[in-house]
């Protein structure tokens, strides 16, 4: 049977990582596939860069749109990055009846329901395993292997950037600074790296896994978002001495009539297996009603691990591609009309259990003063900690941690606390997650 033939959008670190991994796995794969897979053409800003990488191997230019119309094209891959020209090169391929695979999470977040809306007209497939969790098959895992599954609830550390950051600080007491350098030297960062470490990467993921767990519509303009910059090594450091760790969560769950869609830091106890989950990598804990906790881990960023994904999509477009369109696996596990528009929490109504730390002076009634306040909101304490004041120092760090309560008891206790006279500072408050049944 002749090869099937990609045409590469970007040579960067995903789509160098697949095209090394195409060549080198060249003859297992097609074993796997039924038919060689090469890559004939690519598009990049620099010429010259992806000239020195692949040589005269394949096609190469700058105009992406000549790739997408270019007869020998069989199957488009999208590793450009950002939304324009992205979507409208991927709209392209899809009304000329080319199969897609993307990394993109950023543009299937914001624009998956019109892509997949309009590959579902034309009858081709749009692949996407790279988007969520870079190496970790995910989202196959969620759409086929758990299909027989109520998916109650997911959590996720699905920013190797912000976890690799988060390791060193802990670990060597690297700075902020000096880790996300080191992340972004590695090819981890997105182009804007504040996606990262603002939680916005994991927000685009997370939404496409409550998508196809819940059998929703992409619904990121409604995800709570909390990244990391404000973190510090000393709430780190006291997480750690009441046995928890503080990781990148990114938290789907079903809730009454709709679902939650938050990513935070969050503390998580350090027994469980997902706060070992160090550096770059990534783990997904999916709690199905069948199977109960199950957990995907591995590599989320780099080339290889990305292009291990990508591979793995065109594989399953060579195998799958003359089907009956009606006979594949839908794009988001459910058939496009049982796809469901439920709401998602506010997060002023989501339930969460607290860690708080306050800065307050060192005298009778201060602890007092605050139990009331959260004991007046139905707030129960399971935990505190008074650290002595140094030597000659008035003010003292008190941690508490607390049971579950609605967020918005906690924005209003929190208020009240920092209008205390002996509080001489802004709480810190980090949401905490047990993460058992
Ligand atoms: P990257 O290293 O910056 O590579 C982007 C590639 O696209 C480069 O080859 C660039 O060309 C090319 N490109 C960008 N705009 C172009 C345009 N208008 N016309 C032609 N070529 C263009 O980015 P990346 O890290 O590989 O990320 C690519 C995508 O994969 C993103 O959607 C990202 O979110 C996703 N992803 C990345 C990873 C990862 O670990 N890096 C993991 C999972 C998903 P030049 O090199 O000539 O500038
Ligand atoms: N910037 C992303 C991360 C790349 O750090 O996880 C993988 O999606």
């Amino acid at each position: 049977m002749n090869p099937i033939r990609v045409g590469l959008l970007g040579l960067g670190t995903a789509g160098g990582g697949t095209y090394d991994i195409l060549l080198r796995n060249r003859e297992e794969i097609a074993r796997r596939a039924g038919r060689e897979i090469h890559v004939v053409a690519a598009a990049v800003r620099d010429l010259a860069k992806a000239r020195r990488r692949v040589g005269d191997a394949i096609r190469l230019g700058t105009d992406a749109q000549a790739v997408v119309d270019a007869p020998d094209v069989d199957i488009v891959v999208e590793l450009m990055g950002g939304i324009e020209p992205a979507r409208s090169l991927i709209l392209s391929a899809i009304a000329q009846g080319k199969h897609v695979v993307t990394a993109n999470k950023a543009l299937l977040a914001l624009h998956g329901n019109e892509i997949f809306a309009e590959a579902h007209k034309r009858g081709v497939m749009v692949a996407f395993e790279a988007a969520v969790a870079g190496g970790i098959p995910i989202i196959k895992a969620l759409r086929e292997g758990l299909t027989a599954n109520r998916i109650q609830w997911i959590a996720g550390i699905i920013n190797g950037t912000s976890n690799f950051i988060l390791t060193r600080m802990r670990d060597l007491g690297a700075s902020f600074a000096d880790a996300l350098a080191e992340a972004q030297r590695l090819g981890y960062a997105e182009a804007d790296p504040t996606f990262d470490i603002e939680g916005i990467d994991a927000a685009h993921k997370l939404t496409i896994m409550a998508a196809i767990a819940f059998g929703v519509p992409m619904r990121f303009e409604h995800a709570y978002t909390e990244g990391i910059s404000g973190l510090t090594a000393q709430d780190i450091r006291y997480a750690a001495e009441f046995g928890y760790r503080i990781k990148l969560l990114g938290i789907c769950r079903r809730s009454g009539a709709g679902f939650e869609l938050r990513v935070h830091p969050t503390l998580i106890p350090e027994r469980r297996l997902i706060a070992n989950v160090d550096g770059v990598m990534n783990a997904v804990l999916v709690r199905g009603d069948a199977v109960g906790p199950t957990l995907f881990y591995g590599a989320g960023a780099g080339a290889e691990p990305t292009g291990s994904s990508v591979v793995a999509d065109l594989v399953d477009v060579t195998r799958t591609h003359t089907a009956d369109p009606d006979h594949r696996v839908p794009h988001l596990a459910f058939q496009p009309d049982r796809v469901t528009d439920l709401p998602v929490l506010p997060i002023s109504e989501v339930e969460t259990a607290y860690y708080l730390r306050l800065r307050a002076l060192d005298r009778p009634g201060v602890l007092a003063d605050v139990t009331r306040i959260l004991g007046d909101r139905s707030i129960s304490i399971e935990a505190m900690l008074q650290r002595q004041p140094e030597t000659g120092e008035v003010h003292v760090d008190v941690i508490i941690l607390t049971h579950r309560t609605v967020e918005a008891a906690m924005v209003e206790a929190i208020a009240k606390v920092e209008a205390l006279a002996s509080i001489v500072a802004p709480v810190v408050r980090i949401r905490l997650e047990r993460l058992d049944a």
